[in-house]
């Protein structure tokens, strides 16, 4: 693997864009470009029921706010344009995914984690910094973090109360689409990580969702 280089210095115009996609996706409520995957009546939870799936979909909200976190930090330090282009369509996509949650979590009159401008600062970094080693590297990183939140999502499918069938559908259709962004990283030479960053992201990962499963 290269070493990291820093990209050149970025341009007023960009510095803007990454401050604009910024606080929208930390302050302003997610807008989806497709319906919420989640047919029929909401069901009838007990409190209990209620308050577990709302924990789990802050969490998994939580989660997306990291996704698109990554995927901006990794456009703003990509090589190619083309590699730039590929990471924002997936992190338009997970626009998707954190309006879905947010539509989710105000059914279940449950709320989003305080620590998320947190939580996308820092995946942010992480995203450039992954970048800074080449689009390959990067590629790589968005590949490996789409597999481990695809396992991720399936823990969640197997703890939500039988009954919340809505927000089941929600992570099925989450699931599908970070599957397609892991497999268009790797399509577009996404590098296989090595074994220890592969699980320091995991560490890292375990983390932020624990706290955010509480705040
Ligand atoms: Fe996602
Ligand atoms: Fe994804």
């Amino acid at each position: 693997m290269a070493w990291p280089t820093l990209p050149s210095p970025p341009s007023l115009d960009s510095i803007i864009s990454v401050a604009d996609r910024a606080l929208r996706s930390v302050f302003a409520p997610a807008q989806a470009s497709r319906p919420l995957p989640a047919a029929g009546a909401a069901p009838d939870l007990t409190e209990a029921e209620r308050r577990e799936s709302g924990a789990l979909m802050r969490v998994n909200h939580t989660g997306e706010v990291a996704a698109q976190a990554l995927y901006h930090g990794q456009a703003f330090a990509a090589r190619s344009e083309s590699t730039r282009a590929l990471l924002l369509k997936a992190a338009r996509e997970e626009s998707d995914h954190l309006a879905w949650c947010e539509a989710r979590l105000s059914e279940l009159q449950s709320r989003t984690s305080i620590l998320n401008p947190l939580w996308y600062a820092g995946s942010f970094t992480i995203g450039a910094i992954a970048a800074a080693f080449g689009d390959r590297a990067s590629l790589g990183f968005g590949s490996e973090t789409e597999r481990q939140v695809e396992g991720h999502i399936d823990a969640h499918l197997a703890r939500l109360p039988a009954r919340d069938f809505r927000s089941r559908s929600i992570l099925e259709a989450m699931r599908a689409d970070d599957i397609a962004h892991g497999a268009a990283a790797r399509a577009a030479g996404g590098a296989e990580l090595p074994a220890p960053a592969r699980s320091l992201m995991k560490h890292t990962s375990r983390v932020m969702t624990h706290t955010a499963y509480w705040i």
